[in-house]
């Protein structure tokens, strides 16, 4: 399908970058919302992403104008009869969103398709209520949008082949790199990136090392930023709902760290508060030390000792867990880690890296984790059918991926 025009619901953090990035494919995009002000905001967000790009020199002044007024603004869905996708970006609730779904399924035309860009919801519900669940997907962006080029692109039950293929023909036309994933919580990026995350703060209130410690040594593995202050900016109180999704999925070894729900009861919620792991307005932290000493009284568990492996092995543990349940391919699962979170291209991702660790060494470092820190660390089937077969990675010439 040729996407001639477009439509974005929702015009906060995500819909408004959503339909600039529309906007820049040279598509003409209607940017809906309940709220008037934030309308105004989300055209306001629109017109300073395409001011940046030409003070960057990244573009024309003339060119930016014109693909600003691409966007137009609304209040109800008149003109959405003309539509061929709309992205669906309002609050997470599954209630907000299916009412969205029904309201467009009733003015749309048959052949738009209807995407979503939930981060943890269920597409097929929300498909369940329209008379077009072949044409409903997720559209899955990255904030920010303009900068990260991952869209995870997740048909429901219903999905058609085609319109799989439209929403990944028109995400390459916005330049970004689709990635088909399976629908189940977290998706890719979320459920890996969620347990490296959250071993971080396990080390963190188990004394093993400081938030800047740990922060140096992921960027010195090669990663853009460390855990830490990753989760400052994502948001710890986003951060815990994940995590509570993906523990509700998967059980205990998406077990929350004590010390993020701790944070979050202290309104320390990352840097929109000021104040997360770390504190934004320059003054001494006392506070962060007497919340991990009230843990470590709780829980008993104090001295661990804290290395990159222990955070990296949980990520590929749970990519290889992601590959036995089909939920992408490896060279995908690996693409979304280097897109989506920044995991260090020459390393490929967490698969590529594993094969370069040697698969043998990953099952047996996984063994000592779980014998020491817990069964969160249990190997993935997978890894022990791969080695017993002799498939070791680099150094056997066949692992997750063949050389
Ligand atoms: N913020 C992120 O980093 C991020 C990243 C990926 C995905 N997401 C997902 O994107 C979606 C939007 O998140 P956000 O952070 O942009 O939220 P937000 O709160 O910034 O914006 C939501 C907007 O939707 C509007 N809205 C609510 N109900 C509406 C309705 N019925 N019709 C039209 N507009 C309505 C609100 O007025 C608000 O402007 C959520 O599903 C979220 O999970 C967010």
């Amino acid at each position: 399908m040729n996407v001639k025009k477009a439509g974005v619901i929702g015009a906060g953090t995500m819909g408004a970058q959503i339909a600039q990035a529309i906007s820049q494919a040279g598509v003409p995009v209607v940017l809906m919302d309940i709220q008037e002000e934030n309308v105004r905001l989300g055209l306001e967000t629109v017109r300073k992403i395409y001011q940046s790009r030409v003070q960057k020199r990244k573009m024309k002044e003339a060119d930016a104008s014109q693909k600003t007024a691409l966007v137009t603004g609304a209040m109800d869905y008149e003109g959405f009869g003309e539509m061929d996708m709309v992205i669906e970006a309002v609050f997470e609730e599954m209630d907000e969103k299916r009412k969205v779904f029904s309201a467009l399924d009733a003015v749309c035309p048959p052949r738009t398709i209807l995407a979503t860009n939930t981060s943890s919801l269920s597409i097929s519900a929300m498909a369940s209520v329209t008379r077009r669940s072949k044409q409903v997907i997720g559209m899955h962006f990255f904030n920010p949008v303009y900068a990260m080029k991952l869209v995870e692109v997740i048909p429901g039950l219903d999905t058609s082949p085609q319109t799989v293929s439209d929403v990944v023909a028109f995400s390459e036309r916005l330049g970004k790199t689709p990635i088909r994933v399976q629908e189940g919580p977290g998706f890719v990026v979320n459920r890996l990136l969620m347990p490296y995350l959250n071993e971080a703060a396990l080390a963190l209130q188990e004394g093993a090392a400081s938030p800047k410690e740990m922060d140096e040594a992921m960027k010195a593995f090669g990663m853009p930023m460390g855990p830490f202050t990753l989760l400052d900016m994502i948001g710890i109180d986003i951060a815990e709902k994940v995590s509570l999704i993906l523990y509700d999925a998967f059980g205990p070894r998406m077990s929350i760290a004590a010390v993020l729900s701790e944070l979050v009861r202290a309104k320390r919620f990352g840097k929109k508060s000021g104040e997360g792991v770390y504190r934004y307005d320059g003054e001494k932290d006392e506070r962060l030390a007497g919340i991990l000493q009230k843990i470590r009284k709780e829980t008993g568990i104090v001295g661990t000792q804290f290395a990159p492996e222990r955070l990296l092995l949980l990520m590929i543990n749970e990519a290889a867990i992601c590959l036995q349940e089909g939920v992408a391919t490896a060279g995908d699962l690996d693409l979304a880690m280097v897109t989506g979170t920044g995991f260090p291209q020459e390393k490929g991702g967490p698969l590529h890296y594993a094969d370069q660790i040697g698969l043998d060494v990953v099952l047996s470092e996984l063994q000592r984790y779980s014998a020491e820190l817990g069964p969160r660390f249990w190997p993935a089937p997978i890894l022990k059918r791969m080695v017993g077969a002799g498939y070791l990675g680099l150094k056997s010439k066949r692992g997750f991926f063949s050389y």
